[in-house]
């Protein structure tokens, strides 16, 4: 757990997600915009069923890590990645409307970076809808594009160049409490 302060001077908290916090991932849920949840659930979910609710808050702290981001107590993000086959784990980011662009996704990917290096996890996949311009944005900040087939956007990201993107980060990351996402339960 961390805080740090955005850009713009706002001040936040990441923390790894907790068994307990189901209700924060509901809240977070209705706080999303009718696009964004589409955006993140590639299809028109409007509330998380309890299966999908249990299956997201189950975390290992291995092969499935996730981290919330939260401002005044009140949930603004999660990040989370599930590894899929061999070294790969799937990404899945989401931030609430008015915390977008302002730096939480960038944040949220270098803070799994960290935990997915611990746990032999080398390439981060994407799964997105074409007309996700925030995600590609990011991406695009790492030099990836991705691939269209099927009506999907795929890319796949290196998590060492995410690692290498964190000049001013790196010692509190690799050293202190992001440290411990390896660990996490
Ligand atoms: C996609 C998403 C996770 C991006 O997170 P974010 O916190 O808004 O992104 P950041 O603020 O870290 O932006 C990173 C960069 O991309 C740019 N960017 C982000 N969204 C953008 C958009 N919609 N259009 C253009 N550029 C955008 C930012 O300006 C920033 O650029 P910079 O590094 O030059 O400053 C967020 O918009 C979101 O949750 N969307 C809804 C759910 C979703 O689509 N999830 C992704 C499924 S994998």
């Amino acid at each position: 757990m961390f805080e740090t302060t955005l850009p713009d001077g706002a001040q936040i908290v990441v923390r790894p997600i907790r068994p307990e916090d189901k209700p924060l991932l509901v809240a977070g849920m209705e706080r999303l915009s009718e696009r964004s949840r589409r955006l993140r659930f590639l299809s028109g979910v409007d509330h998380l069923s309890r299966q999908q609710l249990a299956y997201l808050i189950e975390i290992d702290g291995r092969d499935h890590q996730a981290w919330g981001v939260l401002s005044d107590d009140e949930p603004v993000a999660v990040g989370r990645f599930i590894r899929g086959a061999g070294d790969d784990a799937e990404v899945a980011l989401t931030v609430v409307d008015e915390w977008q662009r302002r730096g939480i996704g960038k944040l949220l990917l270098e803070v799994l970076a960290v935990g997915a290096e611990k746990v032999g996890i080398r390439r981060f996949m994407f799964v997105a809808l074409p007309e996700n311009t925030g995600i590609r944005a990011l991406l695009a900040r790492f030099g990836v594009t991705g691939e269209i087939e099927d009506g999907l956007l795929t890319a796949y990201l290196d998590v060492s160049s995410v690692a290498e993107s964190l000049p001013h980060n790196s010692n509190r990351f690799s050293e202190g409490r992001v440290g411990r996402a390896g660990v996490v339960t």
